[in-house]
C-alpha cells in the first residue's frame, strides 16, 4: 500500500483507493470510483462511517471533546462573543469587525418583521399544535413572500442570513404568544437579538417585561453552543433536500422537521419530561436507570450519549456551568437541577454507561435553563432551531458554492425483495 492509497482486494483483484486527510487530521478512504471500478457499493446504515462532503465550517473531535467553529474553540466563542457575531463567523468564515457587526445587526433589525398576511396563518393552527410543526410550516411559507438567494456574494448571504435569523425569532415568539392567546409583541430596533426575543415572548400590555442582562447573556451562550455541529441529522437533511435544487427556505424547513425528533433536538424537552417523571416518582432513579439499560425497553436516558462524542460533550460542560450560574442569578430554585446532577452522577458511575461511553450531551442541562427563563417545555426545540440556523444556512451555502463536487444526494441500497417473477393477471391470483 502506498502512503496515499489503500488497497482493496475484491474477488482476487486489487484496487487502489485514494486516502484523504483533513486540515485537522480527519482521515478518509475516497470510494467515489468504487462502484464504477468494482461493481460494489458500500453499506453503512446510519452513516456511521460515511463522510458526505468536505466542509470548512466546523471541526469536532469526539474522542478528545473538541469543537471549533471556523477554527475558533467553542469555549472562547461562548465566553466572549454574541450569537450574532458567531452567526456572522459561520456564514462568512471570519469574525466581523465592529463595523461589519453593526451593519449585520442593522440588517437584522430591518428584516425583523414578517409580512402581516403571515400572521393570519397562526390563527389556523389548532390550539395545541406543536411549535416545531408551526415553525417548519412558517419557514417553508417564507419563500412565498421573500426572494431567494440568487447570488453567491457575501453581501447576498448576509442579507438572506439576517432575514432568516430575525424572522425565525419573530415567528418563534409569535407562535408562543398565539398559543397562550396574548397579543403579539413586535420586535424593537433598540433591543439586541436575544433581548428582542425574550421581550417578544414575555412583554405584555398589562405588565411590561424587564429584559435582564443575565438572561440575555445566557441565551447568547446557549444559541452559540447550538449554532453548528457539522453533519448532524438536521444539517445533513438541509444539505440533502437542498441538493435537489429546492430553495433555502424549504431546505431549512426540512431541517427543522429533522431536528424535532427526540433522538436529535427534541431530546431537550424529553430530558425535562424525564426529570419531571423522576420527581413525580419521588426520585426513584433506579427505575429510570433500569429501563434505560433494558435492551427490550425502547426508553433511553434522554440527553445522554452521542454519535460522535465518546467523552463529555464540550457544550454540555459549558451548559452545566451556565445552568448553575443562571439559576443562582435569577434566584430560581428548581428541584430538577439537583435531580439532573444526581442522575448524571449515577449514570457516570454505572458500568453500562461507562462501557458505552455515554456522557451528558448538549440537551441534558439546557432545558433547565430555559425553564428558569420562563420558556415552556414545548418551545425548547424551537430554541435549538433558532440556534442551529446559522449552521444550516452556512452548510447550504457551502454546498451550493461547491460546483466541483456538488451532486444530488442519492444513496444506494442492497435490494433484498423478491427476485424477478412473472406477472399474474387478477383472475388467476389465489
Ligand atoms: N440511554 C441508554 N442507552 C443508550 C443511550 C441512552 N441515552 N444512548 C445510547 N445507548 C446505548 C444503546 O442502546 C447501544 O447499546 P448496545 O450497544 O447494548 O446496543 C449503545 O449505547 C450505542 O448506542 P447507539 O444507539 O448505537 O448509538 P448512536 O450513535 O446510534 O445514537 C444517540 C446516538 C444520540 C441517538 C443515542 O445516544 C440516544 O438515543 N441518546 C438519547 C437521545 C439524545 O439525547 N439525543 C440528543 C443527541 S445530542 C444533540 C443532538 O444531536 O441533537
Amino acid at each position: 500500500m502506498s502512503e496515499k492509497h489503500a488497497t482493496l482486494t475484491i474477488e482476487g483483484q486489487n484496487y487502489q483507493l485514494p486516502l484523504i486527510k483533513g486540515s485537522e487530521g480527519d482521515k478518509a478512504v475516497d470510494i467515489r470510483s468504487l462502484l464504477k471500478e468494482t461493481g460494489y457499493i458500500t453499506l453503512d446504515s446510519g452513516y456511521m462511517n460515511t463522510g458526505s462532503c468536505s466542509s470548512a465550517i466546523t471541526f469536532l473531535d469526539g474522542q478528545k471533546g473538541i469543537l471549533n467553529y471556523r477554527g475558533y474553540a467553542i469555549e472562547e466563542l461562548a465566553e466572549r462573543c454574541s450569537f450574532v457575531e458567531v452567526a456572522y463567523l459561520l456564514l462568512i468564515g471570519e469574525l466581523p469587525t465592529r463595523e461589519e457587526l453593526n451593519n449585520f445587526r442593522s440588517l437584522m433589525a430591518e428584516h425583523a418583521l414578517i409580512h402581516e398576511d403571515m400572521i393570519h396563518f397562526f390563527d389556523h393552527f389548532p390550539p395545541n399544535a406543536p411549535p416545531m410543526s408551526i415553525l417548519s410550516t412558517m419557514v417553508n411559507s417564507l419563500c412565498n413572500y421573500y426572494p431567494e438567494l440568487n447570488s453567491n456574494s457575501d453581501e447576498a448571504l448576509l442579507s438572506i442570513g439576517a432575514r432568516l435569523l430575525s424572522k425565525i425569532r419573530t415567528i418563534a415568539a409569535f407562535s408562543y404568544k398565539k398559543s397562550v392567546g396574548h397579543p403579539l409583541i413586535y420586535p424593537r430596533y433598540d433591543l439586541s437579538y436575544c433581548g428582542n426575543f425574550v421581550n417578544m415572548m414575555f412583554d405584555k400590555p398589562v405588565k411590561p417585561y424587564v429584559v435582564l442582562p443575565e438572561v440575555v447573556a445566557t441565551l447568547n451562550k446557549l444559541l452559540i453552543l447550538h449554532a453548528d455541529h457539522e453533519q448532524n441529522c438536521s444539517t445533513s437533511t438541509v444539505r440533502l433536500v437542498g441538493s435537489a435544487g429546492v430553495n433555502l427556505y424549504a431546505s431549512i424547513s426540512a431541517g427543522i422537521s429533522a431536528l424535532w425528533g427526540p433522538l436529535h433536538g427534541g431530546a431537550n424537552s424529553a430530558v425535562v419530561e424525564m426529570l419531571e417523571g423522576i420527581h413525580r416518582d419521588n426520585n426513584d432513579f433506579g427505575k429510570y436507570i433500569k429501563k434505560a439499560k433494558d435492551p427490550n425497553d425502547p426508553f433511553r436516558l434522554s440527553g445522554f450519549g452521542h454519535r460522535v462524542y465518546k467523552t463529555f460533550d464540550p457544550r454540555a460542560k459549558i451548559i452545566k456551568r451556565a445552568c448553575e450560574q443562571t439559576l443562582k442569578a435569577l434566584n430560581v430554585d428548581d428541584p430538577l437541577l439537583e435531580i439532573a446532577e444526581k442522575l448524571e452522577e449515577i449514570a457516570r458511575n454505572d458500568e453500562y454507561f461507562i462501557k458505552r461511553n455515554l456522557y451528558p450531551n448538549v440537551d441534558f442541562y439546557s432545558g433547565i435553563i430555559y425553564r428558569a427563563m420562563g420558556i415552556p417545555t414545548n418551545m425548547f426545540t424551537v430554541m435549538f432551531a433558532m440556534g442551529r440556523l446559522p449552521g444550516w444556512i452556512s452548510h447550504w451555502q457551502e454546498m451550493m458554492q461547491d460546483t466541483k463536487d456538488r451532486k444530488i444526494g442519492r444513496p444506494r441500497q442492497i435490494y433484498t425483495g423478491p427476485v424477478k417473477r412473472d406477472f399474474v393477471p387478477i383472475h388467476e391470483r389465489v
